[in-house]
């Protein structure tokens, strides 16, 4: 079987009935704090982001935007630590300003998706206040715990739980007297998701954004959801890893107390249904949940749904986003989509996934010269595309240093280690023109600074060239309209030594697309009638990476396709 994967392995065919706007959109992620800003005071707002619908829709053609998000906090987490999850925070706007966003977005048909947080809230928010002074009904709403009083007399946090970013996941509260769980930040408590309060006032919160005009939710650290319980009023420590000797470092244990617990997956299909039900009594298109969940292929099989229970139309497939490097081979990125595809439920629709706002630009990570490439794929692989903002333009990561970091998982390390966390070079501001902060704001200070090298590489600029990694990415967005990549099948080979990936969408009667991704160092040759028998004699090229010199639109004879290292092409031919 594995021989077989080396040279040519044929992928069955799979045809897609095009039922639903979701199956082959486009989700694009908005980072709000650095998409635009509309009142220069430095950060990105609403109105900023509405200013640029049409960018969007118009100019890339996009099915959907998710926004990070852009509720009230204290920015601990950078609007992942909630103080209220029913209003804006007064950096991005107000509810009107949402409203006004919301119905930009409707007028021109872009779907408009929010991220949903709701494994913790900050610690100002109201529930953690009136639980703190274990006021009537919100007791319980957090995971609270006296802690273990050591033979000594001394008190210690009731388990061995490390946070994300790192440290115990306990922080004793003088108010209440009592530990509480924090699997992220001190100032982000865990919600205690065995509380049917919680799990109702959630609900609602849901619900109270859907009557506001959004069509889903992204919905953060859905493996954190749920902790084991306390047994004899004992909660469990977890295993050494034996991965490191720092207790500090989540590395430290292994997590079976506290993530991928049994009890998640009822709770997302729970969530499922309050979106659907929402649709049945409102009518109006599909609504939908996308998951980030950072936990083995099997429980992201799991969340699309089990035992007749539908989950997330779209759990994040991280498979390639985790196992890509700069130096990856054909074969290492052929075995990547594969291990996704090969489980992939039938009637459930992949997704592919390279970057978002906690990782590295995938151009600082994969390497500009392959930028086109990835994005070929992601864009003509059978599903689902997500793009983080930027990636279109091939955008790098910005440096920043210790002095002006502020993400808290870079914070919390110290100034030697910290490039190793910080999620601010992934987060600078987006480089729209050659102007003032790269057009981001009109103010010249920005919340995070701007790429020092964003007179050369901007929209504007890209905009103008003959050609770019935009207008490559324009056209692989027009191409997935067409019925051939929402409906065709997929068969995918490795060949010249395993270091170029070929791929084939063909729908039978309307064309054939062939993808070529060349991860050799060098140009390469491929015979395109050694690879499949029955194609077309001529190919037309549709778009190709920047380095090769193409002309979109010309045609090519199958048996001589020429690619430069780390190139890509995508052609298209009728029988
Ligand atoms: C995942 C989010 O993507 C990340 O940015 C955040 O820090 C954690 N969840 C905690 O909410």
């Amino acid at each position: 079987m594995r021989i077989l994967v080396f040279s040519v392995i044929l992928v069955v065919g799979a045809v897609f009935a095009d039922e639903h706007w979701w199956q082959h959109a486009n989700f694009y992620q908005i980072y709000p704090r650095s998409f635009k800003d509309s009142n220069g005071d430095g950060i990105g707002d609403l109105l900023g982001v509405k200013e640029k619908v049409s960018y969007l829709k118009q100019e890339l053609g996009l099915d959907a935007i998710w926004l990070s998000p852009i509720f009230k906090s204290p920015m601990a987490d950078f609007g992942y630590d909630i103080s209220d999850f029913r209003d804006i925070h007064e950096k991005f706007g107000t509810l009107a300003d949402f409203d006004s966003l919301a119905q930009e977005c409707k007028r021109q048909n872009l779907k408009l998706i929010l991220d949903f947080v709701p494994n913790h809230s900050s610690d100002e928010h109201e529930y953690f206040k009136k639980s703190e002074l274990k006021q009537d009904g919100y007791d319980d709403y957090y995971v609270w715990h006296p802690g273990k009083v050591l033979s000594n007399g001394t008190r210690v946090p009731p388990s061995n739980w490390v946070s994300v970013f790192r440290g115990s996941a306990w922080q004793w509260s003088e108010t209440r007297k009592e530990y509480y769980l924090h699997q992220f930040l001190v100032k982000q408590p865990d919600l205690n998701y065995r509380s049917e309060s919680i799990v109702n006032e959630m609900k609602d919160v849901l619900r109270f954004w859907l009557s506001r005009g959004v069509s889903g939710f992204r919905i953060d650290a859905v493996p954190y959801l749920f902790e084991s319980e306390a047994v004899n009023n004992v909660y469990p420590d977890e295993e050494l890893s034996g991965k490191t000797d720092d207790p500090d470092n989540p590395d430290y244990v292994v997590h079976t107390h506290t993530q991928n617990l049994e009890e998640t997956f009822d709770m997302s299909f729970q969530w499922r249904k309050v979106l659907d039900d929402f649709k049945a009594e409102h009518g109006g298109d599909d609504l939908v949940l996308m998951l980030e969940a950072y936990t083995p292929l099997m429980n992201i099989i799991r969340l699309y749904g089990e035992n007749g229970r539908e989950g997330a139309q779209i759990p994040f497939n991280f498979e390639v986003l985790s196992n890509t490097f700069k130096d990856s081979t054909g074969k290492d990125f052929y075995d990547n989509i594969m291990r996704f595809w090969n489980v992939l439920p039938s009637g459930r629709f992949a997704n592919w996934v390279l970057g978002n706002h906690d990782n590295k630009r995938v151009s600082t990570r994969l390497g500009v010269p392959r930028a086109d490439l990835y994005n070929i794929a992601l864009n003509t692989l059978p599903g689902i595309a997500v793009t983080y903002n930027g990636d279109e333009l091939a955008m790098e990561d910005v440096y920043i240093p210790w002095s002006e970091t502020v993400d808290p998982a870079a914070c919390n390390s110290n100034p030697k280690d910290f490039m190793l966390y910080s999620r601010d070079p992934v987060r600078a501001p987006f480089q729209w023109d050659d102007s003032t902060s790269a057009g981001f704001s009109t103010n010249s200070k920005t919340w995070l600074p701007v790429s020092p090298y964003y007179k050369q590489n901007n929209y504007k600029l890209q905009k103008s060239a003959p050609r770019s990694h935009v207008k490559i990415f324009k056209s692989l967005v027009r191409l997935r309209k067409q019925r051939t990549l929402r409906e065709g099948g997929f068969d995918m080979k490795l060949v010249d030594e395993d270091n170029i990936i070929v791929y084939k969408r063909e729908l039978q009667g309307v064309s054939t697309i062939v993808v070529i991704l060349n991860f050799h160092k060098s140009t390469r040759t491929v015979n395109l009638s050694k690879v499949f028998t029955g194609l077309p004699l001529e190919f037309e090229v549709i778009t190709s990476s920047l380095q090769t010199n193409y002309v979109d639109g010309s045609i090519l004879n199958r048996d001589v396709i020429t690619l430069p290292a780390d190139a890509a092409i995508v052609l298209e031919g009728t029988v």
